[in-house]
Formats: C-alpha cells, sequence, structure tokens
C-alpha cells in the first residue's frame, strides 16, 4: 500500500502549547510535522514519545523533532509558539523584549529553510509579536497572521454554552480585537441556534459572559499555578492549520494585518477572516455598531502605540 502524502507543519516550541499542537495536527490526520525547541533533546524526545503512539492511535502523520531546523525545510505551515512566560519580577517590557529576541531568532532561522510557508504566530503578548515579526519578516500580509482570536472566540462560545444550555456547535459568536484583556466579544450578533443572544439571555447574562470570556485565560491561570492555558490554544491552531489545509468557507477571528478596513490601517489585530490555501484569503466587515467599531479601533491604536 502507498503511504498517504501529507503537507507539512513545522511547530517551533516544543512546551505546553506546540507539543500539544503537534499532537493534535497528526490525530487529526492533518501533516507531518516538524517539531523544534532550543533545548537540546526536547523536541526529539516528544517527537519520538508521540511516534510510540502510533501502534495505539494508528494516525498517518509522521513527527520529527530537533533543536536544528534542517528538518523543517520545506514546511507549507510554521506555526511559532516559542517564548518564555512571565515570570515573578519580570515586568510587562523585560517580557516584551525577550519574547522579541525570540521571535527574530525564529524567523531568521525559519524563512530560509521555508521561504514560501504560512507563517501562524502564537507567542504572547500576541498582538505586539505578530506585528513585530510582520516587520521582520518581509513577508506578504496574507501569509504572516497570528491566533488569538480563535481561542477567545472558543471561550466565548463556551461561555454562552455555560449560560444558555445550548450546545456549542448550536451557537454562532465571535470575539475580534485585542488578544488580552481589551479584547471585544460580540455578543450583539451572536445567535444560539439562529436566535440573537440578546433575545435568549437578558443583559446580566450577557455581562456574566463575556466576563468569563474576558477572563478565560487568567482563570486557568489562576487554577494551574504554575503556567498557562494550553489545551484549548492547541487546538485553536489545529483548527486554523485545519482550514487553511481544507477550507471550509467558515469566517475565524485571525490576527490579520487591515488595509483600511474598519477603518485602520497598518496594523494586524483579529477579526474574521476567510483562512484557505494562500492563508489570509478574505477580511470580512461585519456589521459593527459605532460603539463596537470605535471599541476595535481603540484596541487597533493601543496595540499601534506598543509597537
Ligand atoms: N526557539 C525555539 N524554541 C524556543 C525558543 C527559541 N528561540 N525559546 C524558547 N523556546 C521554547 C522553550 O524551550 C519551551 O519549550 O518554547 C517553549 C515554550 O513552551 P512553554 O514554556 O511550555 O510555553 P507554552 O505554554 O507552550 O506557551 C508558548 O504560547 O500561548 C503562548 O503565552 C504563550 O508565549 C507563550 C507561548
Amino acid at each position: 500500500m502507498t503511504e498517504k502524502s501529507y503537507p507539512k507543519v513545522t511547530v517551533v516550541g516544543a512546551g505546553n502549547v506546540g507539543a500539544n499542537a503537534a499532537l493534535l495536527l497528526l490525530l487529526k490526520d492533518l501533516a507531518n510535522v516538524a517539531l523544534v525547541d532550543v533545548v537540546p533533546g526536547v523536541a526529539e524526545g516528544k517527537a519520538l514519545d508521540i511516534m510510540h503512539m502510533r501502534s495505539n492511535e494508528r494516525f498517518g502523520p509522521r513527527i520529527c523533532g530537533s533543536e536544528d531546523y534542517a528538518i523543517t525545510a520545506g514546511s507549507d505551515i510554521v506555526v511559532v509558539t516559542a517564548g518564555v512566560p512571565r515570570k515573578p519580577g519580570m515586568t510587562r517590557e523585560d517580557l516584551l523584549s525577550v519574547n522579541s529576541g525570540i521571535v527574530r531568532s525564529v524567523l531568521d532561522a525559519a524563512l530560509p529553510a521555508s521561504p514560501d510557508a504560512i507563517y501562524v504566530f502564537v507567542t504572547n503578548p500576541l498582538d505586539v509579536m505578530v506585528n513585530l515579526a510582520f516587520s521582520l519578516a518581509g513577508l506578504p500580509a496574507n501569509r504572516l497572521f497570528g491566533m488569538g482570536g480563535v481561542l477567545d472566540t472558543a471561550r466565548f462560545i463556551y461561555a454562552i454554552a455555560q449560560e444558555t444550555g445550548a450546545e456549542p456547535g448550536d451557537i454562532q459568536a465571535m470575539v475580534i480585537g485585542a488578544h488580552g484583556e481589551a479584547m471585544l466579544p460580540l455578543p450583539r450578533l451572536a445567535t444560539v441556534a439562529g436566535r440573537p443572544l440578546p433575545e435568549v439571555v437578558d443583559a446580566a447574562a450577557i455581562q456574566r459572559i463575556v466576563e468569563a470570556t474576558v477572563q478565560g485565560g487568567a482563570a486557568v491561570v489562576n487554577l494551574l499555578k504554575t503556567g498557562s492555558a494550553f489545551y484549548a490554544p492547541a487546538s485553536s491552531i489545529a483548527r486554523m492549520v485545519a482550514e487553511i489545509l481544507s477550507p471550509s468557507g467558515q469566517t475565524l477571528s485571525v490576527c490579520a494585518r487591515l488595509a483600511g478596513q474598519y477603518g485602520i490601517e497598518g496594523t494586524h489585530i483579529c477579526v474574521p477572516v476567510r483562512l484557505g490555501k494562500a492563508g489570509v484569503e478574505e477580511i470580512v466587515e461585519l456589521p459593527l455598531n459605532p460603539d463596537e467599531l470605535a471599541a476595535l479601533q481603540a484596541s487597533a491604536a493601543a496595540i499601534k502605540s506598543q509597537l
């Protein structure tokens, strides 16, 4: 029997988010994975551990790991999860400068090996990292974007499901804007089984839903004590990769570069996007009301002021 051929996805950073994203890409039969980490042995060890699952799980794709980017050559997609979390005593500026250096070094190594790939950034602080990566990489805007809105949207839909008892599959909703506390959940445009959310629950419930969405990441951090969320972030990466490789036509909230849409120019921020083989195929303009539009534009201005 001839082996099925798979696209190739590089995942940089074999930590909690990267390793779980890699695992999902295999379990979902999406892509062969090259896993890279700066710490010798970590990526190779996790790749070997995952390959040991193969006789149980019978997935088709393969994974290899290394600290050497030679294994990444010719990737279709490169997902960057490399970074350090904020440690006690570290200011936001310290974190920015450490993770900026990491993004820089990852691009220096990954770009020559995969010049035609689509680059998906995950490292936090997401909005700033994606904008920095864009200014360094010299790639067209359709081929460099970030994962943030898919995760925030997943948390929003979970919160709506918790409040209404509906199944997540019956809920349409989206979070746009910055990936952080300034995110913009859109309850007015959300629907539950086709009905507008504001007709299904009262204003206090909407308030609770928005609060649970915005505080979703912090709630996980508070429970874990060390480290931050990784299962839902990994799943959000896999969702985006799946959409790029086999577009369903659905829109996802993606940290993409705007060129005048929503009255915003020259910055990456989460907006509804149709992904596909070219990466960002279309930026969808939602019918925002003046307050929502002003909040999105304020979010974009806040991101720009940090660059
Ligand atoms: N090149 C490759 N890998 C690197 C580099 C680098 N220059 N610098 C750090 N790493 C690796 C670390 O060795 C570690 O294995 O990145 C990995 C990060 O893993 P974790 O510390 O477990 O962090 P994780 O929870 O996976 O989060 C990764 O995603 O959601 C964001 O905020 C999160 O920015 C963080 C990133």
